[in-house]
């Protein structure tokens, strides 16, 4: 017995996402968990499970990996909902309300922001989110893009430079220049907290030459590239991001037949976003298509105070199963594996020896009660590197 570890038992469904075919989740009945130094140690029957310094009983509950939301911005302040009553009344969306974010961010104090990343973060943890990707973008100042990311640095490892989120206003006539200051003093100030870049690839944000270009200064700092791509119409982004290697393309709602073969393809993963659909009352991205071409894909919330305010991972699950065809262990699997791999991260969103303790445990018998029972809070107890939150 080492000091300090845990047994988790009486596990009813333990998903471990160390699947096979037919069976991605590699779920295993009757199972106990052992946790030592913060990591999964073994695996089991629960008829063997091993003595240790505590024990959780799990009383045939399921035990799901931690959820992994890799896209989220958080960073920032101010409210939007007026804009949300305002589609719900009919106005499209159009990314325009970002501006607003912006002026916001840039007025707030670090101690604003930084509380306000604090109470998400602890939102998400509540929800079952034990990994999560933290974005800048709604400072578009070196300095404001610099603190955003500071800020969010004391939060997760995986922070990304957003400065390519909108054209700022005071650059409106010369996006060319504000380019060049993305890639010049922006993103040196900003490459020290950041381990990954994106550009918001759009109709009025920015084209595939400025993504391309930005991208590109960002790969040379040494950050990898993640993209929001093809969400409020077709586009080249998802492409340009094959093309670059991203880890992951996010939004991913609008797609031609060439957009999915090249994805196919690559080792780039699909980020799916549904909160963002739903916030908008826009048509959900095509989960099934993706998934039958053999695209790996990925849930997250996308969580921001513009197009999805929503923390929530169980709920972005529910919304893959009734709106996107998703199976619930399709989706499952992309709320956890699915947000490591678009993460290039090996040590969460699984449960199996070596990996990260990083579980949640349902007030439910199986994962399947995530999207049964939508709206529901089902998440009994979270632990988060081996700790009981
Ligand atoms: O991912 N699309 C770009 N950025 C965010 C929305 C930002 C906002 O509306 O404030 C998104 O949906
Ligand atoms: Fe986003």
């Amino acid at each position: 017995m080492t000091r300090g570890s845990l047994v988790v038992d009486h596990i009813g469904e333990l998903v471990t996402n160390d699947g096979r075919d037919g069976d991605p989740l590699g779920i295993r009945r009757d199972a106990a968990l052992l946790v030592e130094d913060g990591q999964v140690a073994w695996i089991g029957s629960a008829r063997y499970a091993p003595a240790a310094d505590r024990r959780i009983d799990a009383g045939g509950a399921a035990v799901l990996p931690g959820f992994v939301d890799s896209h989220a911005h958080l960073v920032f302040a101010g409210d939007r909902a007026a804009e949300l009553a305002a589609r719900m009344a009919g106005e499209p969306y159009t990314g325009g309300g970002i501006r607003t974010t912006v002026g916001a961010t840039r007025a707030a104090s670090d101690d604003d922001l930084r509380a306000t990343v604090g109470r998400l973060r602890a939102e998400m943890l509540r929800q079952g989110t034990t990994t999560v990707e933290i974005k800048s973008g709604y400072g578009l100042t070196v300095a404001d893009e610099a603190r955003s990311l500071r800020i969010a640095a004391e939060f997760t490892e995986d922070t990304t430079f957003l400065g390519a989120h909108v054209v700022p206003a005071e650059y409106a006539d010369r996006p060319d220049d504000y380019v060049g200051m993305v890639c010049g003093p922006m993103l040196a100030a900003a490459a020290p907290y950041a381990r990954w870049i994106d550009v918001f690839c759009e109709r009025g944000a920015f084209d595939a030459d400025h993504a391309r270009a930005i991208l590109a200064c960002g790969q040379a700092a040494g950050l990898g590239v993640r993209l929001h791509a093809n969400q409020l119409g077709p586009g080249p982004g998802v492409r340009l991001g094959v093309e670059l290697g991203a880890a992951s393309v996010d939004h991913c709602t609008h797609l031609t037949d060439a957009d999915v073969d090249a994805l196919a393809g690559s080792e780039t993963v699909a980020t799916l976003l549904p909160g963002a659909e739903f916030s908008t009352r826009s048509p959900y991205p095509d989960a099934r298509r993706l998934l039958d071409a053999g695209v790996t894909v990925a849930l997250a919330t996308d969580c921001n105070p513009g197009s999805s305010y929503t923390s929530s991972m169980p709920f972005c699950v529910a919304l893959a199963v009734r709106e996107m065809r998703m199976t619930p262990a399709e989706a499952v699997w992309a709320a956890t594996a699915g947000g490591a791999a678009a993460l290039r991260r090996t040590d969460v969103g699984r449960l199996t020896p070596g990996a990260r303790a990083d579980l949640i445990i349902l007030d439910a018998p199986s994962h399947l009660h995530l999207a049964y029972r939508p709206g529901v809070p089902l998440i009994r107890q979270v632990l988060h590197n081996g700790v009981p939150r």
